[in-house]
């Protein structure tokens, strides 16, 4: 039996009065937004025991949701929301959207690709989630968000006061595992009464979690997102190997546990323990432990996933090296840099050993492609005066025909808080997705790979190539929305969607067919006569041969999209068709 919470007693000191700010009315917003605002309060009223005042489909809880990625994610989601208009550097008309998100993008072009939200039904709408968490400054968020100039000002100025309208909920902090350059600032913690042990810690940020549904409503899966300051690596959280272990451990003191956890697995530990998924962005080996992947596997759609968010040069550099090895090169070296002046960096800068946990997932990336003497080289800057404002360079030297050297040079300049941002919103918006549907810990953490440097669990030791890892994405997600049921690549499968698929005519065709089986048709006349044995004959658009795989004669009805999913993930698959002319071709399934 777990341990239960304390009972939550907090209450709100949001004012839900009407204001007016620049531009749009403070009152519409206080009925529109659903960001968290609650406050620790000592008095011992429950609410949790009240119905909620909002209702949302989707829970975004961010620890360090005052810092760049989290006050940027604040902004773009408010931006959105309340359609506000706004100038930018050079005057020009800006409108926001969800670009780089690509849950809230639709698929476009006649191949497809790009979004998947008119693709999937049901997928959560960013603009209905709420929003809260975490921080240890005190600095409120709208204020941050300015600090920070990441964002149009023009922008900025327009979302500030009702940003700072959202109070966090105070951070559990432990300056063993923060740069020395956040302790002067930490002072919007936990108090040492509050969290007088780490048993007492757990339970308020449970507290914090479930007082955070409750406001806000949350009918579909809250998943909290580690976008705080990188910690040192732990070496006790790998020795925690079991679920009882992990809740053990938190019950202990430090010297009978041998050393002190870090907040990154508390906050890890309250969110599964409350039926949330967890996120790790940083790049501390917060998930090398093997108890909470344990106790998150206890219940069926909550999941562990990390580690590092895979934003900017590092998922570049896995596209780009993936075009280098298939056009059959041999990379030899890869030498990159990259330089910003944000918090981040300035915690990587004054903690070494969180700098190392830094370097080590970006040096890890390509381990799962065994090149022989790869020498990938990653330097990092700390220049203040850039701010977020990140550049990166890559060289990228290979040897190609004859042993001749072929060189590329890449480079990037971004806001990395813009980089980042999208990929939280969709990790948040496909956890509520697979969650929904029980989907398997392992295939989720495969499927969601691509969002980070180092994919842990079932996932580590995945192909690190851009492509191959969206492609991995597409097919879970498919599968797991009943589309098509179809096993990674390595199981035998050759996925064959988007830019493979053929045009026939007027008739467009998607297939995934397994490397070992064969074809199954296509349209309801097709079935139909599969179903009757048909053999051939007078189909007329029956083809004879398709990769090597044999055929038999089908029908004229394919005007729907077939569905076939087979128990075994072995087997498969789908042909969607979209005209009543349809190839069809057949071939037994393996067993
Ligand atoms: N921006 C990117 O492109 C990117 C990419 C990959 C990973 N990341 C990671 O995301 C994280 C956030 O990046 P950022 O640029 O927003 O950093 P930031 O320094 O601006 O924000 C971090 C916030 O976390 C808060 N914090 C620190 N310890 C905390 C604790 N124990 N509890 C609650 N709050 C705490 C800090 O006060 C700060 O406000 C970092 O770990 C970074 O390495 C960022």
């Amino acid at each position: 039996m777990w341990p239960s919470p304390s009972p939550a007693t907090r209450s709100s000191s949001m004012s839900d009065g009407a204001s007016s700010v620049s531009g749009f009315s403070m009152a519409s917003i206080a009925r529109q937004t659903q960001f968290a605002t609650s406050v620790r309060d000592s008095s011992p009223s429950n609410h949790i025991s009240s119905p909620p005042k909002a209702e949302s489909p989707l829970g975004i809880l961010v620890v360090g949701l005052g810092g760049a990625n989290g006050t940027t994610m604040l902004a773009g989601i408010l931006a959105n929301k309340l359609n506000i208009d706004w100038h930018g550097p050079k005057g020009e008309p800006m409108t926001p959207n969800y670009y780089g998100c690509i849950t809230q993008l639709d698929s476009r072009g006649v191949h497809g690709g790009v979004g998947y939200r008119n693709v999937i039904r049901g997928l959560a709408d960013a603009n209905k989630c709420a929003v809260g968490g975490w921080d240890i400054r005190s600095d409120k968020p709208g204020d941050a968000l300015l600090k920070a100039q990441i964002l149009d000002y023009d922008l900025v100025r327009q979302v500030q006061g009702e940003m700072n309208k959202i109070k966090l909920f105070r951070g559990l902090y432990d300056p063993r595992f923060i740069g020395s350059s956040q302790h002067e600032t930490a002072t919007y913690i936990l108090t040492e009464q509050e969290a007088k042990s780490d048993a007492e810690a757990l339970k308020c940020l449970r507290a914090d979690i479930r007082y955070f549904k409750w406001k806000n409503g949350i009918t579909g899966h809250t998943t909290v997102i580690w976008s705080a300051s990188v910690e040192p690596n732990s070496d006790l959280v790998t020795r925690i190997q079991t679920g009882e272990e992990l809740l053990q451990a938190i019950e202990m003191s430090e010297d009978e546990r041998g050393g002190p956890l870090p907040p990154s697995l508390m906050y890890a530990t309250a969110a599964v323990l409350e039926g949330c998924s967890f996120v790790n962005g940083g790049s501390q080996n917060t998930l090398a432990c093997p108890g909470l992947a344990a106790l998150a596997q206890r219940h069926a759609g909550i999941y562990c996933l990390g580690t590092d968010f895979k934003a900017g040069q590092t998922k570049f550099k896995t596209a780009a090296v993936e075009y280098i090895r298939t056009m059959g090169l041999t990379p030899k070296v890869i030498a990159s840099s990259n330089h910003l002046g944000n918090n981040d960096m300035r915690n990587l800068a004054s903690e070494k050993a969180a700098s190392s946990a830094k370097l080590k997932v970006k040096h890890d990336i390509f381990s799962p492609w065994e090149e022989q003497d790869l020498d990938h080289k990653v330097s990092i800057m700390f220049t203040p005066f850039i701010n977020d404002d990140k550049r990166d360079f890559v060289e990228y030297t290979s040897l190609g025909f004859l042993g001749q050297v072929h060189t590329m040079v890449t480079y990037t300049r971004a806001s990395d808080s813009v980089l980042c941002v999208p990929l939280m919103i969709d990790v948040a918006v496909w956890c509520d997705f697979f969650s929904e549907r029980k989907w398997p810990y392992e295939l989720v953490a495969k499927a969601l790979a691509y969002l980070f440097k180092v994919p842990e669990g079932a996932a580590k030791g995945v192909d690190p190539g851009f492509f191959r890892q969206m492609e991995e994405l597409r097919v879970q997600v498919m599968a797991a929305d009943g589309k098509a049921y179809v096993s990674s690549p390595e199981k035998g499968i050759t996925p064959r969607l988007g830019e493979n698929r053929p045009r026939i005519g007027s008739m467009s065709v998607e297939w995934v067919i397994p490397r070992n089986a064969g074809i199954i048709c296509a349209g309801l006349g097709c079935v139909d006569m599969q179903l009757n044995q048909a053999t051939g004959g007078d189909g007329g658009e029956g083809i004879e041969t398709f990769e090597g795989e044999t055929s038999i004669g089908g029908g004229r009805y394919g005007h729907s999209l077939l569905r076939f999913v087979p128990s075994l993930p072995s087997s498969l698959i789908v042909l969607r068709l979209t005209n009543s002319r349809i190839m069809n071709a057949k071939k037994s399934l393996p067993s």
